[in-house]
């Protein structure tokens, strides 16, 4: 692994245009509706960003009247269908600038027109990790491309949500610091699974309540193949400048190989399967004082590795609850005692509040 060369476009050093901020908002499920609503209570109308228009998967619709989401989802019924050329070209030759464009659809297809949009000078910002983990070669060609046009391309909240651990990163590297090690509970659903596991639940029957809260992908193997803990370590590696692919990263996954293929409610029937070797982990864990955790850790040199860990009992790792995340960061400076990050590393409010911080930052 070596220290990627990117410019990372995160420095905004240009102070705010004249020009009022415009955005367009690409999604208005979970995180584009709660956006919605603290873009139309925003106070301080002279900074408000002026939405100028939206889509779904099906519709998009040019200047609506209000940014409220009743406003704009009215609106889009009345839009025309959706077709990406038209809108693209619409953003491209004819909207204004300074201009922001926000992915709230956690859509590949969508993802493939951030080149397009920061060659135009457009800014991108996006909750959506599927774009940062891409190839090392394309997450270089976004900041590259963007720097090239005096644009931002913006990822606070694809990790941590609303927390700001990006920005954390970005700024450790800017100002110098030397990182030695990430290391992080990123996933609300596994520390969910596990905290339920410390309260005696079996593995099936944490894993089934989690489900039933309604925490989990839809099909919970999403979860519980550490598959997104992996690409979230994979986008801090890179923010603090590490070249690194997905297939570098050791992955462990809780789901145990003889149900890997099978279809989701049968998983479900069988996942008490997994109970035994579970509870002898624990147990195991438990002789030296300590409990599991599922964890991520990234050490230059060494890589990435998301797995589970035995951590002692009364540490900030193994006392977490609930769905929150936590994240330790070690450095040249945070050395004697880590940096640490701690709250909910998920939720439509905190996230959308979160993509707004990174609209904001475009311009200033
Ligand atoms: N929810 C959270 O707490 C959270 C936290 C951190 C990050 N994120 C990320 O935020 C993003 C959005 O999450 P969400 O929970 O808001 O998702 P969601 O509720 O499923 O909403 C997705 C929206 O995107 C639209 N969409 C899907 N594919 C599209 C396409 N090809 N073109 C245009 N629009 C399309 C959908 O349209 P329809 O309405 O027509 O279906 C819907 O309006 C995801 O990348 C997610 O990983 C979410």
């Amino acid at each position: 692994m070596s220290v990627s060369q990117a410019n990372l476009s995160s420095n905004p050093t240009t102070a705010r245009s004249a020009a009022p901020l415009s955005l367009y908002l690409a999604g208005v499920g979970s995180v584009g509706t709660a956006l919605l609503y603290q873009l139309s209570e925003f106070q301080g109308d002279a900074q408000r960003p002026r939405l100028i228009g939206a889509c779904t998967s099906t519709h998009a619709a040019w200047t609506p009247p209000h940014p409220t989401p009743s406003a704009v989802k009215h609106h889009l019924e009345h839009g025309s269908t959706l077709h990406w050329p038209a809108v693209l070209e619409r953003l491209i030759d004819r909207a204004p600038r300074p201009l922001v464009f926000v992915d709230a659809t956690g859509h590949s297809d969508v993802a493939d027109h951030y080149t397009t949009l920061l060659d135009a000078g457009i800014h991108v910002v996006t909750p959506s990790k599927l774009a940062n983990a891409r190839s090392q070669q394309h997450f270089d060609q976004l900041h590259t491309v963007a720097a090239a046009h005096n644009v931002q391309y913006r990822y606070e909240t694809t990790v941590g949500a609303g927390l700001p651990v990006v920005r954390t990163v970005r700024d450790l590297r800017a100002t110098g610091d030397g990182i030695h090690t990430i290391r992080g509970a990123v996933s609300g659903t596994l520390t969910f699974v596990f905290s339920r596991m410390r309260q005696d639940d079996s593995f099936g029957e944490a894993v089934q309540t989690a489900i039933k809260a309604g925490y989990t992908e839809p099909d919970v193997r999403d979860d519980l193949s550490g598959e997104d803990v992996a690409r979230k370590f994979l986008i801090l590696a890179r923010t603090a400048g590490a070249s690194i692919e997905r297939d570098e990263i050791e992955v462990e996954s809780l789901v145990p190989e003889s149900l890997r293929d099978l279809p989701h409610l049968a998983f479900r029937r069988y996942i008490h399967t997994a109970n035994d070797a579970w509870r002898a982990r624990a147990e195991a864990a438990a002789e030296n004082g300590d409990v599991l955790q599922y964890i991520g850790r990234w050490t230059p040199g060494s890589g990435i590795r998301v797995g589970i860990e035995a951590v002692p009992a009364e540490s900030d790792f193994g006392r977490l609850e609930g769905q929150d995340n936590l994240f330790e960061v070690t450095t040249n400076r945070y050395v004697a005692s880590p940096l640490v990050i701690r709250g909910p590393g998920a939720g439509p409010e905190v996230t959308a509040a979160g993509v707004l911080a990174d609209v904001l930052a475009t311009e200033t």
